[in-house]
């Protein structure tokens, strides 16, 4: 990978105490991410994609320190970060943003909008946090001043998460990592979030990791796709190839899964079958192998490794499908804006 990512991991991995455990003897670690290695260039849009329960959340926030790595490595725009304490993720903090999947929860109940925007300016000491420049700030997402004076819970959903992102614009971020920015908003409300991202992109040059189980999302905004599962990424990729004719068969069930709007397309591919087995227990040799409809005799015993299958391409599968089996009709994706 290039070392002019603004953010990049290597071989990242984040273990938790198994919930319910006995303290006092120790409990067993469960891996939750394993070994992801994932890069956002400037300018570039990166969706992770995967089924609820997949490790996504876990990964964001081990990028910004807040669920502590357990082994990898952090690199911030060509940097290692030199190891995992506090004092070195409060650097990334100076570059990234998390946007949180519930922005609420995250605000002050008793901060005005105004001031819950203008927060990031006054701790870095600096920016402007004149009125104006708070009002210029948060009309750039899409926010009306009336709506500055309130409090966290007199914004609808829509408008929290515009004045998160209002508040994660105060001091622009290299990098933002947005988790679920779409989930429970109404079509048009995530549809003025996803364009202001790409405004954000455009005019400032900041990278995106957006982590989403919405496909629609990942293949309207997104330059490249990694697809996780049980906190490993099994496939990533440009967009355009990845919807186009996706290699690993997960991808492939996830992509039949996606409901078809034109009728006259047939389905190719078999949706995605079985409940995703749990971290807690997880199964041999490749552990998509007990819902994968080509799993064969060596994916019980042996783990794929990640290899590279095109220029930016990479798949853990032993049979991966060939792009002919799989080439779909050209769909719109926003890849070319
Ligand atoms: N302490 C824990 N004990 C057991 N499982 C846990 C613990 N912490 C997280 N998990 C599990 O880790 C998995 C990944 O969670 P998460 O990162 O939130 O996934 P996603 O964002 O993809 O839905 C979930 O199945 C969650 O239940
Ligand atoms: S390694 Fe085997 S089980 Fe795993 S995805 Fe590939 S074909 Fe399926
Ligand atoms: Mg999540």
């Amino acid at each position: 990978m290039s070392n002019r990512a603004v953010i990049e991991s290597r071989a990242l991995s984040v273990s938790v105490p198994r919930r319910g455990g006995l303290p006092f003897i120790g409990r067993p670690a469960l891996d939750i991410v394993v070994e992801v290695s994932l890069a956002i260039q400037p300018g570039e849009i990166v969706c992770l994609v995967g089924e609820s329960g997949s490790g996504k959340s876990t990964f964001g926030r081990s990028l910004v320190g807040l669920m502590k790595p357990s082994a990898g490595e952090i690199h911030l725009e060509g940097e290692m970060l030199p190891d995992h304490s506090s004092r070195s993720f409060a650097r990334v903090r100076r570059s990234a943003s998390l946007l949180f999947q519930d922005p609420v929860t995250s605000f002050d109940p008793r901060q005005r909008i105004r001031s819950i925007i203008a927060e990031p300016r006054r701790i870095a000491g600096r920016g402007d946090v004149s009125s104006a420049a708070i009002e210029n700030l948060a009309a750039s997402a899409g926010l009306v001043p009336d709506l500055l004076n309130r409090f966290p819970h007199g914004l609808s959903g829509g408008q929290a998460r515009r004045a998160a992102v209002a508040r994660a614009l105060s001091v622009v971020p290299k990098v933002i990592i947005a988790d679920e920015p779409t989930a429970g908003l109404d079509l048009s409300v995530q549809a003025g979030v996803l364009n202001l991202f790409l405004d954000i992109r455009d005019t400032h040059r900041t990278g995106f990791l957006i982590i989403t189980h919405n496909l629609a999302v990942a293949r309207h905004v997104s330059n490249r796709v990694a697809i996780m599962y049980l906190g490993r990424i099994v496939e990533a990729g440009p967009t355009a190839e990845i919807f186009r004719a996706p290699r690993h068969p997960y991808t492939a069930a996830l992509l039949a899964s996606e409901p078809i709007p034109d009728p006259r397309r047939r389905r190719t591919e078999p949706p995605v079958v079985g409940e995703v087995p749990s971290v807690v227990n997880r199964p041999s040799g490749c552990e998509f192998h007990p819902r994968c409809p080509l799993a064969r005799e060596r994916c019980r015993s042996e783990a794929p490794t990640q290899t590279a299958i095109a220029p930016d391409h990479v798949i853990r599968c032993h049979f991966p499908l060939e792009a002919t089996q799989t080439e779909r009709a050209e769909s719109n994706t926003a890849t070319s804006r």
